[in-house]
């Protein structure tokens, strides 16, 4: 379950012992601290932005209220819960104008502070599904199977097509690839934000980060070394990917090939895994394999997108076989272009630089759209609507009216051949 922090800050100490036990009741609160003290809570929670703060205003209500004015105005998403043994109705109505959004009587007893608590959690999620960018992470327990290139590709896409500020971020954090494939050489590293993560801020990351020319997409390289590789802590991922779902509409991750910690927990975080495969034997049971931990897991089927990948038309195993074999719908194919992305990969350039009219770049382009939502009109009308031809499949057509009661179009169907050409 998803923890969230809070602090506590009463100068009563029996009072505080109260709601800090009542708070570790519940189950999905993890205390980060409580202090008898506002000015040293202050700190930490400008520091650590928990989604929960807990105030008590029995003293010092002018202190109180304007530190509470403060948090509420700097960091909005804190829901603030203030308690106190005086509950006149301009005090109630003060705290709620500088920011508190519950208001408790103390002594605070556990039905008030759980309920208070379950309304804060509601509310949070709400937020975060609305405002905080998606994180989407592709993914294969095998290398070579497409993974940067797809990252580099769509992660462009995102930017062009919905305006949105997207942030590609390389957890190979071994031997990542995004900055080979996209010809750039950043200045900083994962490594060097994470070791910076106590001032982590909006400008601080933005000069961290490397813009890919006068695009809308910034990208988080892996570390040059491997021992700094290993300084990075699950923890410290999640809190970055936390504070980076803040800053941008999308968060893109080429993740590495294997089921360590810290994949996982760039999975569990994610919106949406792209599960890549190629329609061959060995991928398909490697598939299988992701996706039974998924289901062990207790991901969202939604969650997961199997993307086929290097695909191409009248193999022996079909899109269909893929399907039954995996119980899961496959979401895009990518077209096999061994000469389109190696010329692209080699010259570090993604493929909609290299040529725009291009059926790969064209197919990057319609699986942002799919994903997204947003239309971009950059593939022309006449082009979709021979696309729809293309695909229109006649002899399955003509199967489906077989079975309608349409009897001269049934006699029709039965006719001799010659019959019907006249
Ligand atoms: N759609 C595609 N068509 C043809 N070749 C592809 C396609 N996607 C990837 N490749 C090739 O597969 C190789 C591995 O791709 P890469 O993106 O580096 O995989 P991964 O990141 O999973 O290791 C590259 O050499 C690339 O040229
Ligand atoms: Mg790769």
């Amino acid at each position: 379950m998803v923890q969230l922090q809070m602090v506590v800050i009463d100068s009563d100490e029996a009072s505080r012992k109260n709601v800090v036990k009542l708070i570790e009741e519940i189950g999905f609160v993890e205390l980060i601290g409580d202090f008898d003290n506002m000015l040293t809570a202050y700190d930490v929670i400008m520091q650590a932005r928990p989604p929960l703060v807990f105030f008590d205003l029995t003293e010092n209500v002018d202190l109180a209220l304007d530190t509470i004015e403060k948090i509420a105005t700097i960091h909005k998403h804190i829901i603030i819960i203030v308690a106190s043994e005086n509950v006149d109705a301009e005090l109630v109505i003060q705290s709620m104008r500088v920011g508190a959004r519950e208001f408790l009587t103390k002594p605070v007893i556990k039905e008030d502070i759980h309920r208070a608590l379950k309304k804060a959690r509601n509310a949070l999620k709400q937020d975060n599904e609305s405002s905080d960018g998606k994180i989407i992470s592709i993914f294969s327990n095998k290398g070579g199977i497409g993974k940067t290139t797809i990252a580099t590709n769509f992660a462009l896409q995102l930017s062009e097509i919905t305006g949105e500020k997207v942030c590609l971020i390389d957890l190979n954090l071994q031997m990542g690839d995004v900055a080979t494939f996209l010809d750039i050489n950043p200045s900083f590293d994962i490594a060097y934000v994470i070791t910076h993560l106590s001032r982590l801020d909006e400008s601080f990351l933005h000069s961290s980060l490397e813009r890919y020319r006068d695009k809308d997409l910034y990208i988080l390289a892996d570390p040059p070394d491997i021992e700094q590789a290993e300084e990075i802590s699950v923890d410290d991922i999640a809190s970055l990917l936390t504070f980076l779902k803040t800053m941008f509409g999308y968060i893109v991750i080429d993740t590495s090939s294997s089921f360590d910690v810290k994949t996982l927990t760039c999975l569990d975080i994610s919106d949406f895994i792209f599960l890549v495969l190629m329609v061959n034997l060995p991928s398909i049971r490697n598939c299988q394999k992701c996706l039974s931990l998924f289901k062990r897991l207790e991901y969202d089927e939604d969650k997961i997108k199997l993307i086929v990948n290097r695909y191409i038309e009248d193999e022996e195993i079909t899109l269909e076989d893929v399907e039954e074999a995996l119980s899961h719908e496959v979401y895009w194919k990518i077209p096999n272009n061994y000469f389109s992305v190696m010329s692209s990969i080699n010259k570090g350039i993604p493929v909609s630089e290299m040529d725009s009219s291009s059926e790969i770049c064209k197919n990057f382009i319609k699986l942002t759209e799919k994903l997204t939502g947003v239309y971009s009109g950059r593939i022309n009308d006449f082009e979709e609507k021979s696309g729809f031809l293309d695909n229109f499949d006649l002899s399955s057509f003509l199967n489906k009216v077989k079975n309608l009661d349409f009897p001269a179009f049934r006699k029709f169907l039965n006719q001799p051949e010659e019959h019907k050409e006249q």
